[in-house]
């Protein structure tokens, strides 16, 4: 979800008030997946590299993050969205950590779409705890016992990446999961990004042949592929 701090300045705006529209544009895009059916979206809220810019940045978001957690999730919860924090929470403080797990509590028994918010992640932070605790319990590290270890286990890896801000890289954001992902990039920023400029990134998606390595030929004879963006 890039893009809030240009959103802002452009309007000459301090950057938390970017970072406030961000959370609308994410209610918008949450409402918009569950109604097109898509079954899991995963969204990168705050990296493990943010902490390095400004502290009152910093200090905004986590008190966003509170404000957002405390406003969203009665309707989240009534939409049918089971709400998953993924990321290393040892650096949170207890209030911020016990706020997660409430939103978590209250919208486990929802099926209609999983909702899983990167907060504090980065994708060499879960290779490493994932290869961290298979070591702690004396197993073997293995494609499949290091997949079953990663913190997005529970869900299928993403058929769509969309990056939205112009910029064309993957900035730490799951770089186990998204190893056969197809990647669209938005020029969008996250604040203006809306249902069209999903279908539009679903739509692109649709035109691609996802091969897995395989043939053309092989893939033309096989059944398509379901959408987790
Ligand atoms: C992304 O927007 C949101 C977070 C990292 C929390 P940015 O804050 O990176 O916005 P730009 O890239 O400065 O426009
Ligand atoms: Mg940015």
């Amino acid at each position: 979800m890039d893009g809030n701090g240009r959103w802002a300045q452009r309007r000459f705006l301090p950057r938390l008030a970017g970072h406030k529209q961000g959370v609308n544009a994410l209610r918008r895009c949450t409402q918009a997946c569950a109604q097109r059916g898509v079954a899991v979206l995963t969204v990168f809220a705050f990296s493990s590299e943010n902490w390095n810019r400004p502290v009152d940045e910093v200090s905004g978001l986590l008190e966003l993050l509170a404000l957002a957690l405390s406003r969203e999730v009665p309707q989240l919860r009534k939409d049918g969205v089971c709400v998953r924090f993924v990321g290393d929470r040892a650096a949170l403080s207890a209030k911020v950590r016990s706020g997660l797990e409430q939103a978590e509590a209250a919208t486990a028994h929802n099926t209609r779409l999983v909702l899983n918010v990167c907060f504090n992640y980065g994708g060499r932070w879960d290779i490493a705890q994932a290869a961290a605790a298979l070591a702690a319990r004396g197993e073997s590290i293995t494609e499949a016992s290091l997949n079953a270890a990663m913190s997005l286990s529970a869900v299928p890896d993403p058929d769509l990446l969309i990056r939205t801000g112009g910029e064309m890289r993957l900035s730490n954001f799951l770089l186990w999961q998204a190893a056969y992902s197809e990647l669209f990039f938005s020029d969008k920023l996250w604040p203006d990004f809306d249902e069209a400029a999903l279908d539009e990134a679903i739509a692109d998606y649709s035109s691609r042949q996802r091969r897995f390595g395989k043939t053309s030929e092989q893939i033309l004879a096989a059944p398509s592929q379901p959408l987790h963006a």
